[in-house]
This record gives structure tokens, C-alpha cells and sequence, in this order.
């Protein structure tokens, strides 16, 4: 037997193609003090290589689009809800599925039904939507992630895993009829997009259940934490990233989420569970918000994409290049010498700004000015991940930081090749060549919460 090729190609070729506008440094300079620098506020056509998000930025395939010229848009009993509810519950199995417009409809909807105020609910990392969510109705969102998910350059293959011995400290401190129900965020995105090991997902469920509390998944990205589980875990290299992913909802009692990443779809979501009370409830709620049960938000031909792209994403050749895409890009920036959080994730490198901008205090927002100068740089818009997003102003005008300081790369689906990485790694080379040069920000405005999409700031001389 030969050894396989060392080369991982695109698993596609192009058959639809979109330009991309190229700018002068100057005309960057121009955006950018306009835009207040804040890269939410750029006009996307400035932008040359788009890393703020995985979020509906995808590119769909044939099959999807072919799909969406034959959907079915009835109000009532669309046949190409069926099509969708088929394609969920032969992956996850859950009984009620209860499409939304995206993932934080799926998380409205169920926090506003099954959490009272008091209550308190676990996961290894809510996500911002999640814990925002949850936080609105007078809920308590808790983070219980392993140590070693909060050290970035420790590696670690399941940094994404919930600390079960935290987990179960909880549940006696607070009690377990105050514990509506315990979530895992598949993969762990707000911790870096690390994956969560099917021992941990096992032996969460176990304890949930032991205590009579059920178990949700934040799904959004169920089939990348799949791969990881068959590259990583003993026992899964021979079984199909859909046989894993099965057994990964095989332990729990539903899921959120949101079809803008793993459905591959551009809009989109639900939620899924077994218990039927719960699902009747959440269906009223859903009719008074989204729309009827059975497009829940939705065009026909959106439920006909995602149907299509649950089945897409599942494909091994389709994970085998996304999973090494983004290692690819990692490999190339630790060769560049760039500091990045280990291993990197399924979805997005990140880079460690405080670690490579020592002499930009949190104060002055060194990864916002890491994400800038890449933009300036190379036409590059990541999203900064530090003390803009999380940071909390305190009463005197100071203000604590955040944890960590970073600048997320996130990878869209399908939809930029191996040049365009290659070439954002030389942007960012150029960008680490020069970097004792940056300078930090200050805030001349900010609203008073989620900040981060509206701020303005001014470089510090
Ligand atoms: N859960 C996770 C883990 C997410 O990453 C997101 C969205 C959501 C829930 C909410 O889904 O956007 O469809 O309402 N994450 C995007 C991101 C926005 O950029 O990481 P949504």
C-alpha cells in the first residue's frame, strides 16, 4: 500500500465565483478611522479576507441549491419540513423538532420555558447568545471547563471538556431542583473551539440523569467535535463521524442550535427535544415569536439547505479538509512565530495578543489593536476576543480585564482556499515583523452592554 498524499485538497471544485475586492493601505486607513475602528462597522466590501465569523458565511453546495429551487413553502405541513425533521432525527434522534431562524431563538425560546429565576445552569462555556439568554430571564449561567481550557498554550486533546468533579460539587451545593437542566457546548467556542471527548459527554449524562436533570447540547458545531473524537479519542478512528455523532446525542435530552455553522446553511436553527410536555410548551411560545411549528421562522427553501447541509458536513472528506485547513493556518503562524492558543480549534485559530503585544496594557486593548492593524495590513477582519468584548467598567472609570487577550481567525465554510490562507499567514508574518510599532486604543463611545458591536475608539499617541 502506498502512503496517502501529504497534500489535503479542497474537496470541491469552483463552480460559482464571487469577486473580492482588492484596497490600497490607504483606502484601509480611510474605512477604518470612519468605522470608529471597530471592525463590525466596516462595510463588508472593504474587507478582502472575512474572519469575523463561521456564522452563515458559508458557501452552499449544488445539491442545496438545487434543493432550494424545489422546496415546498406552505405555511402549514411543508413537506420540506418533513425533509429537515428526517435529517435531524436520523442524526440525533430526538423526538420533537422545532425549527427557529437561528440558534438564539432555539435558546430563547427553551430558557423562557424550562428556567426560573434562581435557578442556575451549567456548561462547560455558555456562549455569549447562551448566557445572555439565560441571564435575561434572572437564570445563573455557570462555566465549569477543565483547567487546562482556560491555559492557551497548554495542549491538551479535549481542552473543550466540562470538570465533572465541579459538576457534581454543584449539583450538592445548590441542588438539584434548582438545576433545570446541564448543557455542553459542542465544540467549545468561547473556550477557543475546542472539542469535548464522548467520555465526558458520557460521564456528564450519567451524572445528569443520576440527579434527575436532563442534558442539552449546544450542537452548533457537533460535527466538527465528531472528527475530533475519531482523530483523538481511543476506540473511534474506525466508526463514521455519523455513527459518533449519533452516540454524542444518544446521551442527552435535546439540543439548540444553530444551522449557520454545521447545517451549512446561511440562516437557520431549532431546537430538539424527547420530552413531549416540554416540546407542546415550547411550540405555543415558538407560534407567538417565530411561526407556526413546522417552519418555525423559515422559508421552505431554507429548511431544504439545511436538511441537505446536516447531511454535507458528516461527509469524512468534507471534515478531513476543514479540520486541517485549520491547522494548516496554525502551523503556518507558529512558524512565523506567532503565539497562538494549542491545539488550535475545529473552527478558528486565535491568536494570543497579549502574548505577542507585551507592551499594549489590557487597558489598551491589545487585541483590538492586533485585529486593526491586520485590516490596515492586508485586508484581513478578524474579531477580537479580550478585554473590548468581556471587559467590565467599574464605578471609579477603571476597568477589570479579560482573561484572555485574543484575535479569533475564524475559517467560513467551503469558501476560501488554500491561497487565501496562505496568504493571510504572510499578512500576519509581515504584521509580527513590525509589532513593537502598534499602538493600543481608547473607547470614545460605548453602549451599555454587548459594546463590542457598536464602539467607537481612537488610537492612543
Ligand atoms: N452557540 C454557539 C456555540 C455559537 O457559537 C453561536 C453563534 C450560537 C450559539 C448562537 O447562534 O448566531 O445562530 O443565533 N456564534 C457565532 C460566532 C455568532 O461568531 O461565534 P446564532
Amino acid at each position: 500500500m502506498k502512503p496517502e498524499f501529504r497534500t489535503i485538497i479542497e474537496p470541491f471544485r469552483v463552480k460559482t465565483v464571487e469577486p473580492i475586492k482588492f484596497t490600497t493601505r490607504e483606502h484601509r486607513e480611510k474605512c477604518l478611522k470612519a468605522a470608529g475602528y471597530n471592525l463590525f462597522t466596516l462595510h463588508a466590501e472593504d474587507v478582502l479576507i472575512d474572519l469575523l465569523t463561521d456564522s452563515g458565511t458559508g458557501a452552499m453546495s449544488a445539491q442545496q441549491w438545487g434543493a432550494m429551487m424545489v422546496a415546498d413553502e406552505s405555511y402549514a405541513g411543508s413537506r420540506s419540513f418533513y425533509r429537515l425533521e428526517a435529517a435531524i432525527q436520523n442524526i440525533m434522534g430526538f423526538k420533537n423538532i422545532i425549527p427557529t431562524h437561528q440558534g438564539r431563538a432555539a435558546e430563547h425560546i427553551l430558557f423562557t420555558i424550562a428556567a426560573k429565576p434562581g435557578q442556575v445552569i451549567p456548561s462547560n462555556t455558555h456562549f455569549d447568545t447562551t448566557r445572555a439568554n439565560i441571564e435575561y430571564g434572572g437564570t445563573e449561567a455557570r462555566d465549569l471547563v477543565i483547567p487546562e481550557g482556560r491555559q492557551p498554550d497548554l495542549i491538551h486533546p479535549f481542552k473543550g471538556n466540562m470538570d465533572v468533579e465541579a459538576l457534581r460539587q454543584m449539583i450538592a451545593e445548590v441542588g438539584r431542583e434548582r438545576i433545570p437542566m446541564v448543557m455542553l457546548t459542542l465544540t467549545n467556542n468561547s473556550g477557543g473551539g475546542q472539542p469535548v471527548s464522548m467520555d465526558n459527554i458520557r460521564t456528564v449524562s450519567q451524572i445528569a440523569h443520576e440527579n434527575g436533570i436532563p442534558l442539552i447540547i449546544d450542537a452548533c458545531r457537533f460535527a466538527e467535535n465528531s472528527w475530533f473524537i475519531k482523530l483523538r479519542e481511543e476506540g473511534y478512528a474506525d466508526k463514521t463521524p455519523l455513527e459518533i455523532a449519533r452516540e454524542i446525542f444518544s446521551y442527552a435530552d435535546g439540543c439548540t442550535m444553530s444551522a449557520k455553522k454545521d447545517g451549512l446553511a446561511n440562516i437557520g436553527g431549532f431546537l430538539a427535544l424527547n420530552d413531549d410536555g416540554l416540546a407542546q410548551q415550547c411550540r405555543n411560545l415558538l407560534i407567538l415569536t417565530e411561526g407556526f411549528p413546522t417552519y418555525g421562522g423559515l422559508a421552505g427553501y431554507d429548511m431544504e439547505a439545511i436538511a441537505q447541509g446536516l447531511h454535507e458536513v458528516l461527509q469524512e472528506d468534507y471534515l478531513r479538509y476543514r479540520i486541517r485547513s485549520t491547522a494548516y493556518l496554525a502551523d503556518g503562524l507558529v512558524a512565523a512565530g506567532v503565539p497562538i492558543v494549542q491545539p488550535p480549534g475545529g473552527h478558528a485559530v486565535y491568536i494570543d495578543a497579549r502574548a505577542m503585544l507585551p507592551h499594549i496594557p489590557s487597558s489598551q486593548y491589545p487585541a483590538q489593536a492586533l485585529a486593526a492593524e491586520l485590516y490596515l495590513e492586508g485586508g484581513l477582519r478578524p474579531v477580537e476576543i479580550g478585554s473590548l468584548m468581556f471587559g467590565k467598567p467599574q464605578p471609579d472609570g477603571s476597568e477589570t480585564a479579560a482573561a484572555l487577550e485574543l484575535v479569533r481567525l475564524t475559517i467560513p465554510r467551503r469558501v476560501y482556499t488554500q491561497s487565501h490562507i496562505d496568504y493571510v499567514i504572510e499578512v500576519i508574518a509581515r504584521v509580527n515583523a513590525h509589532k513593537d510599532t502598534i499602538k493600543g486604543f481608547r473607547i470614545t463611545y460605548q453602549a451599555p452592554f454587548l459594546r463590542h458591536f457598536t464602539i467607537q475608539l481612537e488610537p492612543v499617541e
